[in-house]
C-alpha cells in the first residue's frame, strides 16, 4: 500500500486514511478475525457526523481498512458502544446456522439531543450491518446516557451492559436475555475521580496472577475533564460482580485521591475491551484512543486527525501485596523488530549520551541502576533543538516523561507538559519498555502497572537516543533496542 507517509502519519498505530476518529468502538473477536470499528467523521476531520468506521486484523498489528459500517442517520449519530458475537442466536436477529454479530451503540438524537441504545446486526460476519427495525432497545429519556458494553454472563446464561450516566458520575448496570429487552440491576457511582463526565465503562473478570482461583472484576470507566494530567482519562475499580451490581473491594470516596489511574500520560481514552478473545480469564486485549478532548480537534495532523494506543493485554497482578492493573502490548508487534542493538552495563557518566541507537519506530527494553544519580533515564526522538525524556527520579521515587521540547507543542497551551508517577524501584533498577513511532511514545515501566501513553510531533529528522544522568553515575544494565517495520506496508 502506498501512502501513509505524511508527517506524523502512525507506522504501526491505527489511523484511518482520511478524517477524524475517536473512540474504539465494537471491539469483536471471531471467526479469526479481530474487528476494530471505530468513532469516525467520514465528511472531516473535526469531530461531527459520527458514524462507525471499520477495519479487521487477523494480528493486531496489520489492519485492512473497510467501508463505514454504521451510518449517521436522519435520525442521529452513532456513538459509542460495542458488539458481541451472539452465537446462540439469543437475539433472533440471525439464524441457528448464521448467528449474528451484533453491535449495541448509543443513537444520539438530533432533535431532542437525548440518547439510547440501539442495534445492529451482520449476518455475514460483519460485512454489512442492518439497522434493528425495533429500535431503541434502551431508552430512559436521558440526555447523558451512552456508550453501552455488552458481555456473556456465562454462571445466569443472561447478557449484562454497563452503561454511562455521563452527569450523574455513574455507571448502570442491565440484563437482558435476548440483546433486545433490557432489565435494570444496579448503579455504581459516583466513585473515584468525579471532576468530569463519566464515559465509556466496562466491566471484566480477571484471575488474579494468572490463578483461575482468585477472580476479581474490573470496573473501568473515563472522565472528562479530570483526569490524571487534565482534559480525558480513565480511573479503575477493582472488586467484585455477582451478576446485579459492582462491590468495590475498598470503599471508594468520590474523590480523586481514591482514583487509581489507567495511565499517566495523556493520551489514553475511551479504552475497551475485544469480546470475545482466547484464555479471557488470563488477560483481556483493549486498546484506547491516544489523544486527548483537551486539544484532540487541534492535533497538527492531515489528511487524518485520531490514532489509537498499541493494543494491550491486560492483567491483574499483586505487587507488593496490592492488586494493580498490567498492561503489555500484544506479543505479535514482535514481527515488526528489524534492526537489532543489544547494549550491556554500560556506565552512563553524569550528562546526556547518545547511544548507536537510531530510529523514529523504535522498541526499547531497558534496565537502568540509578546509582549515584539523583535523576536518569533515555531520550528519544532527539535532535538538535528537541528531545522526549523518559527519567525517573529517586528523592520522589517517580517516573516521568516530559515532552515540554518534544517538536511541536504551541498549537494547544497544556500540550507541552511533563507528567510522572509513582514507583518503587525494585534493587535500585529501573525497567522501561518503550514504544516510539512518529507521533508518539508509550511507557510500560516496571511490570506494566505504571504506563505513559503521548503525543508527540518531533521533526522527522530526530532519530536519536540517548541515556541521561544528573548528580553522579548511573548504569544502563541492559538495552536491548529494535527499529521496527512499518505495518502498513
Ligand atoms: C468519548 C465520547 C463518548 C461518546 C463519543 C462520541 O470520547 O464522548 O462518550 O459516545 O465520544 O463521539
Amino acid at each position: 500500500m502506498t501512502g501513509f507517509q505524511e508527517p506524523y502519519r502512525p507506522q504501526y498505530h491505527f489511523s484511518p486514511r482520511r478524517n477524524w476518529m475517536n473512540d474504539p468502538n465494537g471491539l469483536l473477536y471471531a471467526n479469526g478475525l479481530y474487528h476494530l470499528f471505530y468513532q469516525y467523521n467520514p465528511f472531516g476531520d473535526q469531530w461531527g457526523h459520527m458514524s462507525w468506521g471499520h477495519a479487521v486484523s487477523r494480528d493486531l498489528v496489520h489492519w485492512e481498512h473497510k467501508p463505514v459500517a454504521l451510518w449517521e442517520t436522519e435520525e442521529g449519530m452513532v456513538f459509542s458502544g460495542s458488539a458481541v458475537y451472539d452465537l446462540e442466536n439469543t437475539s433472533g436477529l440471525g439464524t441457528a446456522d448464521t448467528p449474528p454479530l451484533v453491535a449495541i451503540y448509543t443513537a444520539h438524537y438530533k432533535s431532542t439531543e437525548k440518547q439510547a441504545q440501539h442495534l445492529a446486526y451482520s449476518t455475514d460476519w460483519g460485512q454489512s450491518w442492518q439497522l434493528y427495525p425495533g429500535n431503541p432497545v434502551l431508552d430512559i429519556e436521558a440526555r447523558d446516557f451512552r456508550d453501552p458494553k455488552v458481555f456473556w454472563y456465562a454462571p445466569e446464561a443472561k447478557w449484562i451492559m454497563v452503561v454511562a450516566l455521563a452527569a450523574e458520575r455513574q455507571v448502570h448496570f442491565y440484563a437482558s436475555k435476548n440483546l433486545r429487552e433490557w432489565t435494570f440491576l444496579s448503579a455504581f457511582g459516583p466513585a473515584g475521580a468525579v471532576e468530569g463526565v463519566w464515559e465509556c465503562p466496562d466491566l471484566f473478570p480477571l484471575a488474579v496472577d494468572g490463578d483461575p482461583r482468585i477472580l476479581y472484576w474490573v470496573l473501568k470507566v473515563d472522565l472528562n475533564p479530570g483526569g490524571p494530567v487534565g482534559g480525558s482519562g480513565g480511573q479503575y475499580f477493582i472488586g467484585h460482580f455477582d451478576g446485579q451490581r459492582f462491590i468495590p473491594e475498598a470503599p471508594v470516596g468520590a474523590d480523586r485521591t481514591h482514583a487509581r489511574w489507567l495511565d499517566y500520560g495523556a493520551d489514553f481514552y475511551a479504552a475497551t475491551t475485544w469480546f470475545g478473545t482466547p484464555q479471557e480469564d488470563k488477560h483481556r486485549l483493549w486498546v484506547g484512543w491516544m489523544n486527548n478532548w483537551l486539544y484532540a480537534q487541534a492535533v497538527p495532523t492531515s489528511p487524518w486527525r485520531g490514532q489509537l494506543s498499541l493494543p494491550r493485554q491486560v492483567s491483574l497482578r499483586r505487587i507488593d501485596g496490592q492488586l494493580y492493573l498490567v498492561q503489555t502490548p500484544v506479543p505479535s508487534l514482535s514481527t515488526l523488530r528489524r534492526q537489532h542493538w543489544d547494549i550491556q552495563n554500560r556506565p552512563i557518566p553524569e550528562g546526556t549520551s547518545l547511544l548507536p541507537v537510531r530510529g523514529k519506530t523504535l522498541e526499547l527494553i531497558a534496565e537502568l541502576a540509578v546509582g549515584k544519580a539523583w535523576r536518569v533515564g533515555l531520550k528519544v526522538r532527539v535532535g538538535e533543538h528537541e528531545e522526549t525524556v523518559i527519567g525517573y527520579e529517586v528523592a520522589t521515587q517517580r517516573v516521568f516523561v516530559d515532552r515540554r521540547h518534544s517538536g511541536l507543542v504551541a498549537f494547544h497551551p497544556e500540550f507541552a507538559a511533563r507528567h510522572e508517577a509513582q514507583l518503587p524501584l525494585r534493587a535500585g533498577k529501573l525497567q522501561l519498555h518503550v514504544w516510539v513511532d512518529w507521533s508518539s511514545v508509550e511507557v510500560f515501566a516496571g511490570e506494566g502497572q505504571v504506563v505513559f501513553t503521548e503525543l508527540i510531533f518531533p521533526d522527522p529528522e530526530s532519530e536519536g537516543v540517548a541515556v541521561f544522568a544528573e548528580g553522579g553515575e548511573a548504569q544502563l544494565v541492559s538495552l536491548k533496542a529494535w527499529t521496527l517495520a512499518s505495518a502498513q506496508g
